[in-house]
């Protein structure tokens, strides 16, 4: 791994730092590829429960590095499907910038933490192209058509208060707060029962892909079968004797 991203571990939380500050964090491919890497190889980690991604005070990142754009066949944008299949839940902590393909980075993540300063946006509409990686589809989910067609269209940034109130942040809060609320979150999510978490993310995820009955569907399968794991089982028994459940991750 290059100094460009920086992977740390808080107990079952792992903490990847993107650290491309002279270039705002801009997503290299290089870059992109180590952040898919570094993923899958926490995803692969039973002992990592939830995972953080996060830049600086400056950038979390702004966008993809406009130096490669002109490169024969333009970004590798397949290394995102990497990043979209990853089974551990993930949360963005976003200071400062998040453009383009910061915010497409962003919103690839499954929970956001945003500072009330925070800039994002799309601005690719000003380098006569669209966003590539996610962010025409993942806007119009999050924000709807209208807002979405307005950032996409016209570049407007949005900040982190609006972004909050629009949904696409659980929460937002002081610059200074961002990591440590995110880790807290993370570390919240790391301490439920591995199977359902990650169960429940994929279950949320098919909700933007299936018909609504399919996904009912799909949401019923996951159920009935973690009432047959060991840790299922074991906190419906938890419950009953009234103490804490100890989750083994089967
Ligand atoms: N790629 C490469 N380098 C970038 C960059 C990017 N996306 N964004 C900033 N930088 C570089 C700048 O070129 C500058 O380098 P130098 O010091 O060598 O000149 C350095 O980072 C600092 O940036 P600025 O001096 O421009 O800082 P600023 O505070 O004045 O402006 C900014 C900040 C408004 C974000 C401005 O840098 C900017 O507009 N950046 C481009 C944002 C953008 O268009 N992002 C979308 C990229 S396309 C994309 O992401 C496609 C996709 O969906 C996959």
């Amino acid at each position: 791994m290059s100094d460009d991203l920086i992977s740390e571990r808080h107990g079952a939380v792992a903490l990847l730092r993107l650290n491309r500050p002279k270039r705002l964090n801009a997503l290299s491919d290089a870059l992109a590829a180590e952040i898919a890497s570094a993923l899958e190889a926490a995803d692969a980690d039973d002992t990592i429960r939830a995972i953080v991604i996060t830049g600086d005070e400056r950038a979390f990142a702004a966008g993809a590095d406009i130096g490669e754009l002109g490169q024969p066949g333009g970004p590798r944008l397949e290394v995102w499907d990497r990043v979209w299949s990853i089974r551990t839940p993930i949360v963005g902590a976003v200071q400062g910038l998040a453009l383009g393909g910061g915010l497409e980075l962003a919103m690839s993540c499954d929970l956001l933490v945003v500072a009330e300063n925070a800039r994002l946006g799309q601005p690719e509409i000003n380098l006569g192209l669209l966003p590539g990686a996610g962010g025409t589809q993942r806007l119009a989910h999050a924000l709807g058509k209208a807002l979405a067609m307005e950032l996409v269209l016209t570049g407007r940034e949005i900040d982190g208060r609006e972004a909050y109130a629009r949904g696409l942040a659980c929460a937002c809060v002081p610059a200074e707060l961002v990591l440590r609320t995110a880790l807290d979150l993370a570390a919240s999510i790391a301490a439920r029962a591995p199977l359902a978490v990650r169960a429940a993310k994929s279950a949320i995820n098919d909700a933007f892909e299936l018909p609504l009955h399919r996904g009912l569907m799909r949401e019923r399968t996951a159920f009935r079968a973690l009432l047959e794991t060991a840790d299922g089982r074991e906190g419906v028994a938890a419950f009953r004797e009234k103490r804490r459940p100890t989750w083994t991750g089967a």
